[in-house]
């Protein structure tokens, strides 16, 4: 296997690219993705989303016991798809954290027991980067720097990345929320609104029947909110807004346009996001945005995000829907970047770490 060095332009060019499966665990997703550098070859995905939707959230015990029954049939599946042997990988990624505790030990177990019988090297990377590098497999090498705006169920931060593999200084977070994340606000205001869990998809398709007819607040956007959070989130407040709105609409009697409500809550939450991620990109002097999480699925934050940019000069780049949801390609992904630019494997004694900081790209 050819290894390149950080320095090399043209990852397009290279013939032999790493081979690299990856596993993904952290949350309700069991996901086992196969990739050839840049390629990808195969996205298994086994969800026990159906198994905590009655308990309007992901029930971590249930979570883990589900990763560990669709643990090797998902691999099983991978390796089908892509046409591989398990034992023809190169090396095999895990998500380290953050995440559920229990859920990230299943995963990790199972990369190790891969790794050490089939004498491969181990990279536990993190969930956070992964959702970065995964664009990778759809629009080629990372522009990096570029600034990406993470927003899933569980995170929601502004990062100028530099180089995704790298510990120091490779993914600086400028900014986080200081509350809910933006995914955790679509599924509570879904909620509100009588919607199913996982609330962001029913949020995205309620709104687009809708009208944005309501001004809900942005957080965090005032003169002096901003002096102190230029880029940081707020949800909570939009939430607690949406819900005082619904309650006071029940209590007169009248119906509650729940595609109004959807649309207005939407765009209060894509207007903050798209907003604080072009003047942070204009203010890094970075020329491309790249979105990645849960919530870059919605709609309408990708065309907010597109218009917005594009005002200013600059590039937007998201995965395809299927990609930005909790997927086992996405470690396949940044596990392969790992290999090609000599990174250091982990030892196999590495830890499950449900609190990893987004800064630790390598546990
Ligand atoms: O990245 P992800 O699959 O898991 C975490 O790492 O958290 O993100 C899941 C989150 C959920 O909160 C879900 O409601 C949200 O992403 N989501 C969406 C959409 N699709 C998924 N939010 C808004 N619009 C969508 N289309
Ligand atoms: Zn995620």
């Amino acid at each position: 296997m050819r290894r390149l060095g950080r320095g090399c332009e043209d990852r397009s060019v290279l013939t032999d690219a790493p081979l690299v499966l990856g596993i993904e665990t952290s949350c309700d997703e069991t996901g086992v993705g196969i990739v050839r550098g840049h390629e990808l070859l195969a996205d298994a995905v086994a969800s026990s989303v159906e198994e905590h939707a009655r308990f309007g959230g992901v029930v971590p015990e249930v979570a883990s016991r589900a990763h560990l029954e669709a643990m090797v049939p998902t691999v099983e599946r991978a390796c089908e798809t892509a046409g591989v042997a398990v034992g023809d990988v190169d090396a095999i990624a895990v998500t380290a954290g953050p995440g559920l505790a229990g859920a990230l030990l299943v995963g990790v177990a199972a990369a190790k027991a891969l790794a050490l019988s089939l004498g491969k090297p181990l990279y536990g990377v993190n969930h956070l980067a992964s959702h970065v590098a995964v664009d990778q497999l759809e629009h080629g090498a990372l522009p990096e720097p570029c600034l990406a705006m993470l927003v899933s169920g569980g995170h929601s931060s502004i990062l100028r990345v530099s180089d995704v593999t790298a510990e120091d200084d490779g993914v600086v977070p400028l900014g986080a929320t200081i509350d809910d994340a933006a995914g955790e606000a679509f599924d509570k205001v879904a909620r509100l609104l009588g919607l199913p869990f996982p609330g962001g998809p029913h949020i995205d398709r309620a709104a687009r029947e809708g009208s944005v007819t309501i001004d809900f607040p942005r957080g965090l956007t005032s003169r002096r909110d901003l002096e102190r959070h230029r880029f940081d989130y707020s949800f909570s407040g939009l939430k607690t807004a949406v819900a005082r709105w619904v309650e006071a609409r029940e209590r007169s009697g009248e119906p509650v346009p729940v595609a109004d409500v959807a649309a207005s809550f939407q765009e209060a939450v894509c207007d903050v996001l798209t907003r604080k991620a072009v003047d942070a990109a204009v203010e890094e002097g970075v020329e491309d945005i790249l979105i990645g999480g849960g919530v870059a699925a919605n709609s309408r934050l990708r065309v907010l995000c597109e218009e917005r940019a594009a005002a200013k000069g600059v590039r937007v780049r998201v995965p395809r829907p299927g990609l930005c949801t909790d997927n086992g390609a996405m470690v396949a992904a940044l596990g392969a970047e790992m290999v090609a630019r000599g990174r250091a494997p982990s030892s196999y004694d590495l830890p499950a770490d449900s609190s990893m900081p987004v800064t630790e790209v390598l546990a």
